[in-house]
């Protein structure tokens, strides 16, 4: 079973110090086929480099969010999601479908997990709200509930990173994408995937180990510019005598 990791990427000076940890992680996992989607207009090139030495399989695509959903209020990553979920429509017959923002890090066991994704698996993930992990509650092997720091009425209050999908059943479903809706991303895909939360099912030896956390790269200055639009100044020059 292969699994298709998607995953939002975007220019910044952090991006491929991201892709790299990630990648290195993916290197651990076999039959994977990673969909790296960039939210740009046009490629960033040290992208294309950096993936011309990736040694996981991969696919790069061009998901640009509509410049009506720039800003504070921008659902982040989502066009870039769906440009990952038409790929797999269009190419893909069986497998799962897994989310991987860039910035987060992932033990690699959670893989062979995710392999087994019959419909909709979900699993705990770290570092989420005050709380520190969002999880699903699972009793006698079954979901019973959620625990998160953010449930907003939400049916699946679950972080991005914390579920897998299968392809046959994705495709089952009509393919749908991902609502355009700061925080209800998550809720708005399942519930459009038609799983009832007792058809979940629970991974992460029942959802009690947390191989998956949401951990968020601290910016650079926001002084320091993309390394290839600095200025190189006699100032920051040391030349030997
Ligand atoms: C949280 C959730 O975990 C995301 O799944 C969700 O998309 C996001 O909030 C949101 O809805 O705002 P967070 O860590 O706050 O994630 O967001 P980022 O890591 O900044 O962005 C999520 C993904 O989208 C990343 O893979 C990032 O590379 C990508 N992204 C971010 C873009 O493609 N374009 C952007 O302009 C910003
Ligand atoms: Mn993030």
């Amino acid at each position: 079973t292969i699994i298709y990791v998607i995953t939002p990427t975007y220019r910044r000076p952090e991006q491929v110090a991201e892709l790299t940890r990630l990648s290195q992680t993916l290197m651990l996992v076999p039959d994977l086929h990673w969909l790296v989607v960039e939210d740009a207009v046009s490629p960033t090139r040290r992208v294309l480099s950096f993936l011309d030495s990736c040694s996981v399989p991969h696919t790069y695509l061009l998901g640009t969010a509509s410049r009506r959903y720039k800003g504070a209020n921008k659902p982040r990553g989502v066009s870039n999601r769906n440009a990952g979920l038409k790929w797999v429509k269009v190419h893909a017959k069986d497998g799962v479908i897994y989310f991987a923002d860039d910035d987060n890090t992932y033990d690699y066991r959670i893989f062979d997990e995710i392999r087994m994704t019959r419909q909709v698996s979900m699993f705990p993930v770290g570092l989420v709200t005050r709380l520190g992990v969002s999880t699903p509650i699972v009793s006698s092997g079954k979901l019973v509930g959620f625990y998160d720091g953010w449930i907003a009425g939400r049916r699946f209050p679950v972080d991005m990173a914390g579920f897998a999908v299968n392809v046959q059943f994705y495709l089952k479903r009509n393919a749908p994408l991902m609502p355009y809706s700061v925080g209800f991303e998550e809720d708005g895909f399942l519930k459009a995937l038609r799983i009832k939360p007792e058809e979940i099912e629970p991974l992460a030896e029942n959802c009690t180990k947390i191989l998956v956390w949401h951990t968020r790269t601290v910016k650079t200055q926001p002084a320091v510019k993309m390394p290839d639009t600095d200025k190189v100044t006699k100032t920051n020059l040391h030349h030997l005598k």
